[in-house]
């Protein structure tokens, strides 16, 4: 059924059946990547949830592997919620939020030397309950690194009427922990576009590292700054991931500043990174749906996980991201226009709704440039990216990037609000890649993300061009891309 669902993405990671969200334990060991999910294989909804795993070699193709952590008598008896894999002197060991009844508390499983089968720690949970005297929203989802000859942990959390919170945890063998203070507490009324809460209430799986080179808690050897990543939950709707740049030293994280993670907002939310053997810091993020809870049950799947994503510290202090290269071995018929000036509506030739699409473009001052994706040909559907350049700049300003959702999907029950986000450009220069997959679309421009799903029903795959003002095309370059699945995967087993 899910298999010739036209929207279940083909070179993106989805879950064999039923849900999936948050990346976990996500980490290089042996050689071999691990991904490690929230997973409910009974269906398409959010219950009981387990580690499901998946390993690679090359961050492209995955093998499904049996379930790493299940729900048993005890402190998760009730789900085994996101968390982090730690090396402890050789023995994989995951760190991971027990859910019993509707508490949360951290939980530790040892693996085998292949990580396939985890047994957890008769000393769960290895933190009874949360810091006493605190009036806290939420407390689960960890960090874990090793610091000198100690572990060191953050629990995120919030203080109720304040804001998100990491909590910090020190500890000499990952069992017994000793409560160091808040880390760090947010203000939930910070930069507040909107109304409230946009920093969050609570802060969901928090990501504390380096961005250049060194470790956490030593001398940076350069200026690089440390980056804590949160994912600002709240009970509205404006639930998406940030990040914060600044200094963490001795037991506490002076911060600098605030920046969106990628402008899909909650289309990319709990993210999780780890560095690889070549030390590229890699990133993995949960693409949610945007269609009802009885469409996902319908379907018969829900989630879809991120392509994983290079994340480097730009000259401006913020993150850029892109695709891992190995995702280029996907790319199959290729398709190049000449560099030429944009003017009204062109059709690329280039149709499907598997596809890898690069352009460099430059816009004069007040320019648009639209790329339509997903289009069936007729105008009733097409899914729109935008990348403007402001009409007052000289030469260096923020540009913007958009989403139009629009007529992204005939169905009217599909989320189909904008997205958007600022843009650095030089010289009204954007470097754009656009991977489009089935109902996922990943975007970058000049390494800024936008992350999101669409719907179309229509079954088009029209790809356009068109601008408003002086828009040069340097290059276009399309592929389309290979389906990762397949291969005698078992399916709603
Ligand atoms: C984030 C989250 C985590 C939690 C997990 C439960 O999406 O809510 O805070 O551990 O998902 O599945």
């Amino acid at each position: 059924r899910a298999e010739a669902d036209p929207l279940r993405p083909s070179f993106h990671f989805v879950s064999p059946a039923g849900w999936l969200n948050d990346p976990n334990g996500v980490a290089q060991w042996d050689g071999t990547y691990h991904l490690f999910y929230q997973y409910n294989p009974e269906g398409a909804f959010h219950h009981r949830i387990q580690w499901g795993h998946a390993t690679s070699t090359d961050l492209v193709t995955w093998t499904d592997q049996p379930v790493a952590l299940e729900p048993s008598t005890g402190p998760d008896a009730d789900g085994c919620w996101s968390g982090v894999l730690v090396n402890d002197g050789g023995t994989p060991t995951l760190v991971y939020s027990g859910r019993l009844g509707e508490r949360e508390l951290p939980c530790v499983a040892v693996g085998s030397p292949d990580l396939s089968t985890w047994t957890k720690a008769p000393e769960n949970p290895v933190i009874a309950a949360p810091p006493a005297g605190v009036d806290i929203t939420a407390y689960r989802d960890h960090c874990v690194w090793r610091e000198g000859n100690r572990w060191r942990q953050l629990v995120g959390s919030g203080v109720r009427g304040r804001g998100g919170t990491a909590f910090l945890y020190e500890s000499a063998d990952l069992r017994s922990w000793d409560y160091v203070g808040p880390l760090f507490i947010g203000d939930a009324s910070q930069g507040d576009p909107a109304g409230t809460d946009w920093t969050g209430t609570m802060w969901e799986c928090v990501d504390l590292f380096r961005a250049g080179t060194g470790t956490l808690g030593t001398e940076p050897a350069d200026d690089s700054p440390d980056v804590l990543v949160f994912s600002a939950w709240n009970d509205g709707d404006t639930r998406h991931p940030l990040y914060w740049t600044g200094r963490y030293s001795g037991d506490s994280f002076e911060p600098a500043a605030l920046h969106r993670l990628d402008y899909g907002g909650r289309y990319f939310y709990a993210p999780q990174s780890f560095l690889d053997d070549a030390g590229r810091r890699i990133m993995f993020g949960w693409l949610q749906e945007g269609r009802t809870d009885a469409a996902m049950v319908e379907a018969g799947w829900s989630g879809v996980m991120s392509l994983p994503r290079i994340t480097t510290l730009a000259e401006d202090g913020t993150l850029r991201f892109a695709p891992v290269p190995e995702l280029e071995k996907l790319r199959g018929d290729h398709t190049s226009l000449p560099a030429r000036e944009l003017a009204a509506t062109l059709d690329t030739g280039v149709h499907g709704n598997q596809l890898d699409l690069e352009l460099d473009i430059h816009l004069a001052p007040g320019a648009v440039l639209r790329l339509g994706v997903l289009g069936s040909g007729d105008g009733a559907e097409d899914t729109v990216i935008e990348v403007g350049r402001p009409a007052l700049d000289a030469g260096g300003a923020e540009g913007i990037l958009r989403l139009d959702r629009t007529r992204s999907s005939l169905d009217s029950s599909v989320d189909a609000e904008d997205r958007s986000g600022p843009v650095p450009m030089t010289g009204g220069h954007v470097h754009l890649r656009v991977l489009v997959d089935r109902s996922a679309v990943e975007v970058f421009a000049n390494g800024k993300p936008l992350t999101a799903r669409v719907y179309p029903t229509c079954g088009g795959g029209n790809v356009t061009l068109s601008a408003t003002g002086a828009v040069h095309l340097d290059a276009f370059d399309a592929w389309t891309m290979a389906d990762i699945r397949g291969g005698g995967r078992t399916l709603f087993p």
